[in-house]
């Protein structure tokens, strides 16, 4: 049996912020959904989350994942005192229990496999994850023998000089065996420059202790400030730009880039510098997205081009063109063709297939059929100052140069709206609709003669 402890009740003092530490994002997710995603595949029977410092607004960020039981730590004493709190839910419980600690979140899954199936071999009553640093400054150092064989582990403010010189260090990841640490736990005192109660001296109390050394240190990167948020921020980027690189996603300028764990490339994707992909975001083959894109919970198919636009909760059929300086945002969705030229804004709309909207123009609550030509500075006047209203075009219509369509309003296939046009009543199929006034023109009296 397999249970897993994350520890999430501290406050996070060092990165000076309102957010609870485990809260802070990083590449799209919260600290603390990394951490649970990094064990996820372990299927562990029981998952419980030490929370303390503002334990509901942590709760409720978690709500959604399930399964999870929260254990509450009140005040927080320290790693020792949190793993503490577990002796009541997991009483009588046998078997390993895996500590994470919820501030490490660039682990690989593999490593925490590794690190079980070392446990389980050795026999050890406790197993910990330790790297090579080269600059450990902050965090514990292990002393371990030649056979691997663990004597303890000292915090960086409680070593001596010599102690310090040592480069081993504590990652705060352990596989216990529960009986054998729920009869160390309470032993534990605050005897040290904290003056709190210390998991890491558990580790000496406990025999055999062993540990699995990782090879690559960013693995066991923790964080207590924004400048080991930002550290690990780039390393996740880095992971994520080699992963889609080796897909066959080309990036131009890889360092300008970001994105998230939800985005998805097809083949053959070329991205120009500056371009940021977030959310769920889905890009098909073919696809040139930039130089200077934002795209968030978005989906491209394959062969569209976008170029300095933002895309927001928006779907792009294939082969669509996208700006530049375009906005599509809020459920905005092309079909195949489409071209959304410079300064336009399409929000919640359905655009047919070959619709061209290429300059100037928002297109807000409005349904356009096939090939529609939406003429420069259109405008759907869609809000009445109480409610969004409608506005339909018809398949082959074109709308004139500042036209403004008051919704909500009908336009039938085959429309011409003439330029400047206000309209607000319905337009039937075919018709030409004006809704200007008429140009007048005066001959102007001759009022003075020219100076001689
Ligand atoms: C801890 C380890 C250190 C290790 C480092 C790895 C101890 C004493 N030290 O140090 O050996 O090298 O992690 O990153 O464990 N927490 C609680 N309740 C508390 C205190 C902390 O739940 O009362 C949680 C925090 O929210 C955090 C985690 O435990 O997620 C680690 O706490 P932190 O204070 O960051 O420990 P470090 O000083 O980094
Ligand atoms: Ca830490």
């Amino acid at each position: 049996m397999l249970a897993v402890a994350v520890l999430a009740a501290g406050k996070g003092t060092r990165m000076k912020s309102d957010l609870p530490k485990v809260l802070q994002p990083l590449a799209g997710a919260t600290l603390v959904e990394r951490v649970l995603a990094s064990c996820r595949h372990l299927a562990p029977e029981r998952q419980l989350l030490i929370v303390g410092h503002q334990a509901e607004r942590v709760e409720r960020s978690l709500e959604a994942l399930g399964g999870l039981e929260f254990v509450l730590q009140q005040p927080q004493n320290g790693t020792g005192h949190a793993v503490q709190q577990l002796l009541a839910p997991l009483a009588g419980f046998q078997g390993e229990l895996l500590v994470l600690n919820g501030d490490v979140p660039l682990l690989r899954p593999g490593t925490l496999e590794e690190l079980l199936a070392k446990h389980r071999n050795s026999g050890a009553a406790v197993t910990l994850l330790t790297a090579r640093l080269a600059d450990p400054t902050g965090y514990g150092r292990v002393f371990a023998d030649e056979q691997g064989r663990v004597s303890g582990i000292v915090e960086h403010r409680d070593c001596s000089e010599e102690q310090r010189r040592n480069t081993l260090t504590n990652a705060g990841i352990y596989c216990f065996d529960w009986a054998k640490l729920a009869a160390v736990l309470p032993l534990l005192s605050t005897d040290n420059d904290q003056g709190e109660l210390y998991l890491t001296d558990t580790v000496a109390m406990l025999n055999p202790a062993v540990h699995l050394e990782v090879s690559d240190p960013d693995e066991i990167n923790g964080i207590n400030d924004r400048l080991q948020l930002a550290q690990c921020e780039a390393v996740l980027q880095e992971r994520l730009r080699r992963h889609w690189m080796a897909e066959g996603v080309s990036f131009t300028d890889p360092a300008s880039c970001t994105l998230s764990e939800g985005t998805r490339f097809g083949r053959d994707v070329l991205v120009e510098p500056q371009c940021h992909f977030r959310g769920a975001t889905q890009i098909g083959n073919g696809c040139r997205i930039g130089p200077g894109c934002l795209i968030e919970n978005s989906s491209l198919a394959d062969g569209v081009e976008v170029l300095y636009s933002v895309l927001r909760e928006s779907t792009v059929a294939t082969d669509c063109v996208v700006g530049p300086y375009a906005q599509l945002r809020n459920g905005a969705h092309l079909e195949a063709g489409c071209r959304i030229g410079n300064f336009v804004e399409v929000k919640n709309s359905r655009l047919g297939a070959g619709v061209k909207a290429n300059h100037l123009s928002y297109l807000g609550d409005a349904d356009l059929g096939a090939k529609v030509n939406v003429g420069a500075g259109t405008i759907t006047a869609n809000f009445d100052g109480v409610h969004k209203h409608r506005t339909v075009i018809g398949a082959g219509s074109k709308t004139g140069a500042n036209s403004v369509l008051v919704a909500p309003i009908t336009l039938g296939a085959e429309v011409t709206v003439a330029a400047g046009s206000t309209l607000t009543q319905n337009v039937p199929d075919g018709a030409l609709a004006f809704g200007r006034a008429r140009q007048v023109v005066k001959e102007r009296r001759q009022t003075s003669s020219p100076a001689s």
